[in-house]
């Protein structure tokens, strides 16, 4: 129940009031300006009725302190019909409204009435806006960054939506599960989701999986098939990877999307599309429209709406909650129990540029599970990948912080550079020598200073 204040050093005011208002709130009353402070301070009101005129600190000033406050609740002022002009001045201080005495009966309840639903409203407002913003997973997105959060906050928007979206990011960025979510928040939920990876299927085959084909359409059509477009229906369609698409399929996809009809292949009659379209794709599409591989009216059909899926290494703060979310699903999996995660562990895989984003995080935890047989992930249960990178910033730190002589740092940067370009090199001393631009012979004598020999 709403809680209302009324400040008014009249005891008849007060009391009739409290009658006036039982039913539908909560009356508090206080006789003057600082009892009505004071009992603000001890709980929450939704809406004050002051009295302009009161001994001793007067209901404009109470209503300026007021002012001070943050989710200051909503004030009728009560006043006698000749101070008019102060009414106006408590308007300008912020008063939400004002009655002159005697009141209405029926006008003062409507006014309460009003300002009371309109300040409900904005607590539920606020309230579904932190909800939104504190939320770290949508569908079964997770994540806690800024970056993530708009990501989900555009999610359900798009839900909201028919409109075709091209969901866009590298490669292990949330892209399917982007597409499932808004699928699974919009009101096709009910519907299928039909994903269709254009990367996987043959382009000789594409068409008939799209749109079907009648019995007999070509030489292995012994039976008419339904396409993915009518499987679809009522649901969404996920055209996965459709830069890969080719000119052929991108020409009937094109139709399918102007005309919202198809036509089986083989068939004569066309048939409705009622599916919900979304696109993903981790190439730069407009660059493949550039280079003439991707049709530009198909671009602009399925650009309306562009859904950004950031890369991990911009948003780092989603790494310790996607990794103990894997950790915890792997062991889970192998019916173990918790496992911690080392805080050098932590830091190096917090530092790692996740060239393959969220996938590969996903990866870099389920092979280290398997690898550890303790209770905490160690540094080296890691890819030797990520223990690089973190030996090298490791070593920076040091020469910084005086624990390391510049000579000390400089060698183990050259041992580190070195190891990494025979490695790369598949320990080839020819190859390795180029990619660092030294001779053959130099990078010989280095390997056998530092000790470096094929293992
Ligand atoms: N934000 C996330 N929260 C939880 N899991 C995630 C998240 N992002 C990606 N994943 C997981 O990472 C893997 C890759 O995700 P997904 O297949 O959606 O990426 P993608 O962008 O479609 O990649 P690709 O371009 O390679 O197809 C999946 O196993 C998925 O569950
Ligand atoms: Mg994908």
């Amino acid at each position: 129940m709403a809680r209302v204040l009324v400040v008014d050093d009249e005891t008849g005011v007060r009391e009739s009031l409290r009658m006036l208002l039982k039913q539908e709130c909560e009356v508090v009353t206080a006789d003057g300006a600082d009892a009505g402070l004071r009992a603000m301070a001890e709980l929450p009101m939704d809406l004050v009725i002051l009295d302009l005129v009161m001994p001793g600190r007067s209901g404009l000033s109470f209503l300026e302190e007021l002012q001070e406050q943050s989710d200051a609740p909503p004030v009728i002022v009560l006043t006698a019909t000749k101070t008019v002009t102060t009414a106006v001045e408590a308007m300008k201080l912020g008063a939400a409204d004002y009655v002159t005495k005697p009141y209405e009966i029926d006008a003062l309840r409507i006014k309460v009435r009003q300002l009371l639903q309109h300040r409900a409203l904005q607590h539920e407002v606020v309230r579904l806006t932190d909800e939104l913003d504190q939320r770290t997973r949508v569908g079964e997105l997770v994540g806690k960054s800024d970056a993530m959060r708009d990501v989900f906050r555009t999610i359900e928007r798009l839900a909201r939506s028919p409109a075709t979206v091209l969901i866009r990011g590298e490669s292990g960025t949330g892209k399917e599960l982007a597409a499932r979510a808004i699928h699974d928040l919009s009101p096709r939920a009910g519907g299928p989701f039909i994903p269709v990876n254009c990367a996987a299927i043959p382009d000789t085959l594409m068409e008939s999986e799209l749109f079907g084909h009648e019995r007999g359409a070509f030489t292995d059509a012994r039976e008419r098939r339904i396409g993915k477009f009518e499987s679809a229906g009522g649901g969404t369609l996920f055209l996965d990877e459709i830069g890969e698409l080719a000119p052929g399929p991108q020409a009937k996809l094109l139709r399918a999307l102007q005309e919202r009809v198809i036509e089986r292949v083989g068939g004569t009659g066309t048939i409705e599309v009622d599916a919900r379209i979304l696109a993903a794709t981790n190439r730069d599409l407009e660059q493949e429209v550039r280079a003439g591989r991707f049709r530009e009216d198909l671009y602009y059909r399925i650009h309306v709406v562009p859904l950004e899926m950031p890369p991990l290494r911009d948003r780092r703060e989603d790494v310790r909650l996607l990794a103990e979310l894997f950790l915890k699903r792997a062991r889970e999996r192998a019916a173990q129990g918790p496992l911690r995660i080392a805080r050098e562990t932590q830091l190096a895989l917090e530092r790692y540029g996740w060239p393959g984003n969220v996938r590969e995080l996903e990866n870099v935890i389920e092979r280290a599970v398997t690898l550890t047989d303790g209770e905490i992930l160690e540094l080296a249960d890691l890819p030797e990948a990520l223990m690089r990178e973190t030996r090298t910033d490791d070593l920076r730190e040091r020469l910084r912080g005086g624990r390391l002589s510049l000579e000390d740092a400089v060698a183990s940067f050259e041992q580190e550079a070195l190891r990494e370009a025979l490695e790369q090199a598949g320990w080839n001393q020819t190859r390795a020598a180029d990619a660092l631009g030294v001779t053959r012979r130099l990078l010989k004598i280095k390997m056998d200073r530092h000790g470096l020999t094929k293992p």
